[in-house]
């Protein structure tokens, strides 16, 4: 049984999903045929989305959801790399609710997010309780206080000398671990920075681009929540004790084989960046 059906009575021949996806569509006879399964059909809905006679019906997809493109936006390109510039990592956040609805609508943005063949597999934990922010701050605090033991007495082991890259990183280490402590002993969080929301996307490990996945994901949110006056920061700390830490990963109970991948945190801001910033060239290899 094929996942995607043609009515012949709508279907002009036109070609167009064969050329788009030759894998389950085939033209023969001037008649247009597919198979759409498991072994060749990844659910993204280009064929659907291309049929200029509203042909094909696939039965694994809402076809409610198939609404038409209308016409398309269009933005200014350099209002877009404006938009692009002003983007700002913030940690600075008003003491405003960030209502449901609003978060709603951060997700479905990242429901629209590109995925490896088109997996879908990234999944979101909205954090919003004090007393949970506090305990995955605390837990994330204690891995680097944990790492920053390490560093220290790895560091007594290395030769005296000019400074190397791993002692430039285990001195890193210890920075974080008296920064952080130095905070918490403040009543300061160095890891949500009291954000109203915290966003985690995780993702099964054994899929297509985990990680490009989720990264993806909480970009396009990202960017999305400037339009709605929100602002986020990626909080890669918590990713990284997440993902080495078992009393952290237990805490926040994952379903089996998923990790962690990107966390924001997301509030309304409190301070307004005046200047756009500077930033290296990329470094290009033209070929
Ligand atoms: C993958 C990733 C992880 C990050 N992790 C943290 C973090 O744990 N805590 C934090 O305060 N900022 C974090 N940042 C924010 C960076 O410090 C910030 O993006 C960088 O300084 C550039 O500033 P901008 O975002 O305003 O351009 C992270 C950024 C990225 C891209």
């Amino acid at each position: 049984m094929s996942w995607v059906t043609i009515d012949q009575g709508k279907c002009t021949t036109c070609g167009i999903c064969v050329l788009r996806c030759p894998r389950c569509f085939s033209l023969k006879d001037e008649k247009v045929s597919v198979q759409a399964d498991e072994k060749c059909c990844i659910v993204c809905g280009h064929c659907v989305s291309l049929c200029p006679a509203d042909a094909i019906t696939h039965h694994r997809m809402d076809m409610n959801n198939f609404e038409p493109v209308g016409t398309p936006v269009q933005f200014p390109p350099d209002a877009f790399m404006h938009f692009i510039r002003e983007r700002r990592s913030h940690r600075q956040f008003k003491k405003k609710e960030v209502a449901k609805s609003t978060i709603q609508q951060l997700i479905e943005a990242a429901r629209f997010a590109p995925t490896g063949s088109n997996v879908q597999s990234v999944e979101i934990i909205v954090l919003e309780n004090g007393d949970r922010k506090k305990r995955l701050s605390d837990l994330t605090i204690d891995f680097f206080v944990e790492m920053g033991a390490n560093a220290a007495e790895t560091l007594k082991t290395l030769p005296a000398g000019p400074a190397s890259p791993a002692r430039l990183q285990l001195e890193k280490l210890l920075r974080y671990r008296d920064n952080m402590l130095q905070a918490r002993s403040v009543g300061y969080d160095p890891i949500f920075h009291h954000a109203p929301v915290v966003l985690m996307f995780h993702s099964l490990l054994e899929t297509s681009t985990p990680k490009d996945n989720c990264v993806i994901a909480s970009t396009t949110v990202g960017l999305f929540a400037r339009t709605l006056g929100l602002e986020c920061t990626y909080i890669g700390l918590l990713e990284i004790a997440a993902r080495s830490y078992p009393p952290l990963a237990e805490a926040i109970g994952l379903p089996e084989g998923h990790q962690i991948q990107s966390v924001l945190i997301v509030g309304y801001p409190k301070l307004k960046y005046l200047r756009l910033v500077d930033r290296n060239p990329i470094r290009v290899r033209w070929e």
